[in-house]
């Protein structure tokens, strides 16, 4: 395997050497990253598919909706691309126990394109690489429509990723690694270049530093950090204004409500939530009789304590809320669990994933949706009156988020 991925093929077996590779290298640093994680869990048998209430909205996102992740302008709702092998050759899979064929993924994107969806996010991670390949490969005939944003930050390198915990954001690595990304990307530009987790080994200004050579060199527009603790956001912004903070945030995950938002709002950065619909939890398609069944890196959500039996049966209440609402505004709890995240900041993006069309626009018809100032503050304390049980992530994927860069030099 070249660094740049040149010659990773598409649609890997779950038992191809570098797959037994890269699953080797997680257990071998004694971490699991989060393109890493083998799910070892007992359980049963998966979701059930509950009928979902009346979708809203047409389905289109108007572009008079648009918004701002720093100087980006970007559609009200991206789409999250994160897929890895399938078991199933020429097959993608997401991590939530879905798999669909290459030719459905890619008109999957055109169909979001052709739906004002401009944001569409990847990172060199998923697959690792053939997430970024699909991607390239839908947008390449519209490509000055759309935003792409990708992530660099970790090490697909055994030893190396034994040595630095999983990650890598070397300057020379950022750099090289950016090289691959433009060729699967098909592109000569990435326009929002994320950090994937910081790293603690790599000051957060050495980063900043690489990012605004690439910018220099036009290879990247603009740049942002995936789950960073809040000093890492104010130095690396003092180095070079960021475009966006990405971190987990939905009405399962609020931790970027005391500090992160307020810093976004104050430095005017945007800010994108990854698994806005908590994993599938807040669409109302999950109950508490559901069991996950472990699938390799496939079915992610049998590693996180959350949607273990016992917290998944006290956290339903939240499920509750959300269909409760999905009533009263004639609407899917997929749609209420989006619209809340619109509502909360004019600068927030979600980029919920799918693999279904109807998935798609169903969520895409979530812009159409408005809270009064009332609706919106009782909505707010009935998702607030729900404890939710069990870490929102794995404890050795946890532990990369928010972690601090070591002190300025
Ligand atoms: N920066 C990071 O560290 C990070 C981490 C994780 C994810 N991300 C990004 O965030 C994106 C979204 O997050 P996510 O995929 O983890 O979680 P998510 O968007 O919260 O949930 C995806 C799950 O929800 C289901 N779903 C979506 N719309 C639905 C609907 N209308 N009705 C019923 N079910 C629905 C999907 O199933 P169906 O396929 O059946 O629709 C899938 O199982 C990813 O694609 C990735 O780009 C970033």
């Amino acid at each position: 395997m070249t660094q740049n991925g040149e010659n990773i093929p598409h649609g890997h077996k779950p038992a191809n050497p570098q797959r037994r590779q890269l699953l080797a290298t997680a257990a071998a640093i004694g971490v699991a990253p989060w393109l890493l994680s083998a799910c070892t869990a007992p359980s049963a048998s998966t979701a059930n598919t509950a009928a979902p209430a009346q979708p809203a909205g047409t389905g289109i996102l108007p572009t008079s909706q648009r918004r701002k992740l720093g100087a980006l302008e970007v559609s009200s709702i991206g789409l999250g691309c994160q897929w890895v092998p399938a078991a199933v050759e020429g097959s993608v899979s997401d991590r939530y126990g879905s798999t669909i064929d290459r030719k459905t993924a890619i008109n999957l994107i055109r169909t979001a394109v052709d739906s004002g969806v401009t944001l569409f996010d990847t990172a060199e991670a998923y697959g690792p690489y053939l997430s970024e390949e699909v991607v390239g490969e839908a947008l390449q005939g519209v490509r000055d429509q759309v935003v792409i944003e990708t992530k660099y930050g970790f090490s697909f390198d055994p030893k190396i990723a034994a040595a630095r915990g999983g990650r890598d954001s070397r300057p020379e690595h950022i750099k090289q690694v950016v090289e691959g990304m433009l060729k699967r990307l098909r592109t000569d530009r990435i326009d929002l270049l994320y950090q994937h987790r910081v790293d603690p080994q790599v000051p957060i200004e050495d980063v900043a530093g690489a990012i605004k050579d690439l910018i220099a060199e036009g290879k990247v527009l603009n740049y942002g950090l995936s789950e960073p603790g809040i000093q890492t956001i104010r130095r690396a912004h003092a180095e070079h204004p960021l475009a966006a903070i990405q971190n987990e945030y939905s009405m399962l995950w609020r931790g970027p409500e005391a500090e992160v938002l307020p810093v976004c709002e104050e430095l005017g950065i945007g800010f994108v939530p990854w698994s806005p619909m908590g994993m599938g939890f807040l669409s109302g398609t999950i109950t508490a009789e559901t069991r996950f069944v472990p699938d390799g890196d496939r079915e992610f959500r049998v590693a996180v304590p959350r949607f273990a039996p016992d917290n998944l049966r006290a956290n339903m209440a939240l499920v509750d809320v959300v269909k409760d609402w999905a009533q009263r505004k004639n609407a899917t709890p997929a749609q209420i669990a989006l619209a809340w995240l619109l509502a909360q900041k004019p600068f927030i993006v979600p980029i919920p994933g799918t693999t279904k069309i109807a998935h798609l626009k169903e969520n895409l018809g979530a812009a159409a949706i408005t809270f009064t100032g009332d609706e919106l503050r009782e909505l707010n304390a009935a998702v607030a009156a729900v404890h939710i049980q069990g870490d929102r992530l794995p404890a050795g994927v946890l532990q990369m988020s928010g972690i601090e860069a070591p002190p300025k030099r």
